[in-house]
């Protein structure tokens, strides 16, 4: 029996590489999901709420008994047009989603990972200035001041170039929490395997439908064939499939990193393992962003 673990596989190529999951052989997928799935087995989970995250990883420790997880897919984000809304916790919603909620949800169920499980969190190459994604690169990690984006004396005050810092930072802290995941002794000592998986950029999937409706057309139009042609241009397109394929292929372990690599970027279809941004390859940084956010959602050091 291999039992999975997943945010983010009700939409999207979350979805494709859900199924894939569902469809290996006396697989267990359980689904955290804010709607029911036909996918695996649904439990109820909203990533802006820390209650919901910690009854969630109390409900899958339950149905596992003790049977432990192979793999953990922390998939889910979003990606807003400003930075007003909070949370139920009073984090800024994207960082609070994309980054603080997987962490505690990490935190929560990493005793009940198998010897040899993976771990596999969803980033972006827009993590990293050089890849001169449209989108503003991250500044810092800061995870108070990320949290609190009013005390950032230096964050852009245009609503839209805001909300695209939290959606960057929040990749960047995916890829700075599996290097400070990577390091554990404990998690050496039982050979985990950690990725963070950047999927290129994949149109047609839900992830513009809190953006202005001249961006979601042009999101959902660019994943139907009519955008195919681009992806000959540019080589960080990708297919839902593939993107979907490669996510699922990293949880089966039929994708591996090299020895010490901890970044995966999909490209052309093809997975790659480059360095990531400069910031991300930064221990210090990666080890304070845990300490902090482990503080942020009531967790002791
Ligand atoms: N598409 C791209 O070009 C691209 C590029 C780089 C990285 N990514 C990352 O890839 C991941 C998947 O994105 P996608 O493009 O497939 O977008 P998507 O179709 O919008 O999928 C996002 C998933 O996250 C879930 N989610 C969002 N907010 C949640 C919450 N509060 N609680 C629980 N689940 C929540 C969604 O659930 P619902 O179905 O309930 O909305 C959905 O399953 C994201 O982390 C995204 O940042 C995407």
């Amino acid at each position: 029996m291999s039992t999975f673990v997943m945010t983010g596989g009700t939409s999207g190529f979350g979805a494709i590489a859900a199924k894939r999951l569902t469809q290996w052989d006396d697989a267990r997928l359980f689904l955290g999901a804010r709607r029911p799935s036909p996918l695996g087995e649904s439990i109820p989970l909203d990533l802006a709420n820390l209650d919901s995250v910690r009854a969630f990883a109390r409900s899958v420790r339950e149905r596992l008994a003790d049977a432990p997880i192979d793999a953990l897919l922390l998939n889910a984000g979003v990606i807003l047009s400003d930075i007003t809304g909070r949370t139920v916790d009073g984090f800024e919603t994207t960082f609070a989603v994309n980054h603080l909620a997987h962490h505690l949800l990490l935190r929560l169920l990493l005793p009940a990972l198998a010897d040899e499980a993976i771990v596999v969190l969803t980033t972006s190459g827009t993590h990293d200035p050089a890849t001169r994604a449209a989108l503003l690169p991250p500044r810092h990690a800061d995870a108070e001041l990320l949290a609190h984006p009013e005390r950032d004396l230096h964050r852009d005050t245009r609503p839209r170039k805001a909300a695209e810092h939290a959606y960057t930072a929040s990749k960047l802290c995916a890829v700075l929490t599996a290097r400070a995941l990577s390091e554990y002794a404990d998690v050496k000592g039982r050979h985990l395997t950690v990725v963070a998986y950047c999927p290129g950029q994949v149109f047609g999937t839900g992830l513009a439908k809190d953006l202005p409706r001249p961006m979601r057309t042009a999101w959902s139009l660019l994943g139907t064939p009519l955008g195919w042609p681009l992806r000959r241009l540019n080589r960080n397109l990708n297919s839902r499939t593939a993107a979907g394929n490669v996510l699922a292929d990293l949880a089966l372990g039929a994708a591996a990193p090299p020895n010490g690599r901890t970044y995966a970027a999909l490209r052309r279809g093809c997975l790659t393992w480059p360095d990531p941004s400069e910031l991300a390859r930064s221990d210090d940084l990666a080890r304070a962003l845990w300490d902090d956010s482990g503080r942020l959602v009531g967790l002791p050091n």
